[in-house]
């Protein structure tokens, strides 16, 4: 049977229109279990993975390709993976308006644009506004992961990060041998490793006395 009408995602693919303030993150979830938010999570597959594998935790994706968002969530629709949904949005105004907080447990920025001409370097997503942002609506001693195959941004977000007195930096996080053609964080991190990339990552926690 050929589908001729676009499949309905909610609540799986929301906008911010559906939003009318900030989250509730018990009514969006039908819990109360711990939120991750995963910054530019492209077509989901952080997200599908972390999501089945932690039936007891709520992952949200911020996705400003509405495409790939609604990608994602249709994964999610076909599992019935009710601790994921995918908000299609720009990820800086649902932080800003949208999330509350000390409300979240970790954030997830894996390989963000990199904006290579040095015009463009100005839309990266990674900068102080970003991280004041996790801080926000991060809880205490709580988690941002960041992971990319572009070393000069790399540094940028380690020096970013590193130099903030509100984190502590983590030892480098482990590189996985994948154990199937499948097992990798993100679908970027699969491409990139599967051309023989570095991948430069990143852990830091907020210091317990700043909230
Ligand atoms: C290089 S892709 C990485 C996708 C995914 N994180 C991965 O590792 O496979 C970067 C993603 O960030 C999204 N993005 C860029 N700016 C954004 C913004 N302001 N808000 C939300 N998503 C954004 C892009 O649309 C794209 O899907």
């Amino acid at each position: 049977m050929q589908r001729n009408h676009p499949v309905d995602l909610f609540p799986y693919f929301l906008t911010l229109d559906d939003l009318d303030g900030p989250i509730d993150w018990e009514r969006l979830f039908g819990n109360d279990h711990p939120v991750e938010i995963d910054i530019g999570c492209g077509r989901g597959m952080f997200l599908v993975n972390a999501g089945e594998k932690n039936p007891d935790r709520n992952y949200l994706g911020l996705e400003i390709d509405f495409r790939a968002a609604r990608h994602g969530a249709d994964r999610l629709q076909r599992r019935k993976l009710d601790n994921v949904k995918i908000i299609g949005c720009d990820a800086t105004l649902a932080l800003d308006k949208f999330i509350p907080h000390s409300s979240v447990e970790a954030t997830h920025v894996y390989f963000p644009d990199p904006w290579w001409k040095k015009k463009h370097r100005r839309r990266r997503i990674f900068t102080d506004r970003l991280i004041n942002q996790m801080v926000h609506v991060l809880k205490s001693e709580c988690f941002v992961h960041s992971w990319t195959d572009v070393e000069e941004y790399f540094e940028v977000i380690f020096n970013l990060m590193s130099h903030d007195k509100r984190f502590i930096t983590h030892p480098t996080p482990i590189e996985k041998i994948p154990e199937h053609e499948l097992d990798y964080l993100t679908s970027f991190e699969m491409k990139k490793r599967k051309l023989g990339s570095t991948i430069y990552r990143g852990l830091w926690q907020l210091k317990p006395e700043v909230k």
